[in-house]
């Protein structure tokens, strides 16, 4: 585990961003695990930026998002896909037949599940993970629970990111109860797992998560037995470690 200090939010996704774009630089067909969240919007930020400046080319690579809302249209505003289009395949030479985010729409979720562990293992595996964190320690959708779930599987969100995630959403619309998730098998077969954190409401889970037992009731404390998994956080959520 490798921990890299950052001053502030800017700081912390200009660093993240730098580790990205070696692994593109290093491998231009490189499959990216990519995450939603409030976090990585600084490092998306920041790579299109040097997609503009003509430092960086995603022209080849293939994308494989985390999750995404279960009954939640792909124009919804909300729905991940349209997340990750704002936030960054809009503004960059990304292909579109290259972009896979589970299809929160197909109401049979065996299917839906088993098709996405289809596209991972297509695609070869993940060069490079990018996870956020929440605060409850759950990496992708993986909830706090008895156990890892290994595969792509349809989960009830708890009571916890519902309330965290309502902020995303318009007054009197709910936060869907169930997403889609990679699990965490996928995850921690990524041949390099990269986590954004930052802020004080971050700072315990962080030293719990990695600083604590490996436990499925926080289920990012896995991550401790990754091969090659660099955590980049600002001062305030690396306070306690
Ligand atoms: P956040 O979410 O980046 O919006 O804090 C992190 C997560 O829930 O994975």
């Amino acid at each position: 585990m490798v921990i890299v200090r950052a001053k502030d939010y800017q700081d912390m996704s200009r660093k993240a961003a730098n580790i990205i774009s070696a692994q593109v630089i290093m491998k231009p067909k490189a499959v990216l695990g990519l995450a939603t969240g409030g976090t990585p919007v600084g490092t998306y930020a920041q790579l299109i930026d040097w997609y503009k400046k003509g430092d960086i080319d995603f022209s080849q690579i293939t994308t494989i998002n985390l999750d995404e809302y279960r009954g939640l249209p792909k124009t919804h505003e909300q729905s991940y896909w349209y997340f990750m289009h704002e936030q960054f395949f809009n503004h960059v030479n990304v292909d579109e037949s290259r972009i896979n985010v589970p299809d929160g729409m197909n109401p049979d979720s065996e299917k839906a599940c088993r098709e996405y562990d289809n596209v991972i293992r297509e695609a070869g595996g993940i060069d490079l993970q990018l996870l956020g964190i929440g605060v409850d320690g759950h990496i992708g959708f993986n909830e706090p629970g008895n156990a890892f779930e290994l595969e792509t599987h349809c989960v009830d969100l708890t009571e916890q990111t519902i309330k965290s995630n309502q902020r995303f959403f318009g007054d009197g619309e709910s936060v869907p109860k169930q997403a889609y998730t990679m699990g965490i098998k996928s995850i921690m077969q990524a041949r390099k797992v990269l986590m954004v954190v930052n802020g004080k409401e971050k700072a315990e889970i962080v030293k719990k998560a990695f600083f604590g037992p490996v436990t499925p009731e926080i289920q990012a404390s896995i991550l401790q037995m990754h091969p090659d998994f660099t955590i980049v956080g600002d001062e305030e959520a690396l306070s306690l470690i």
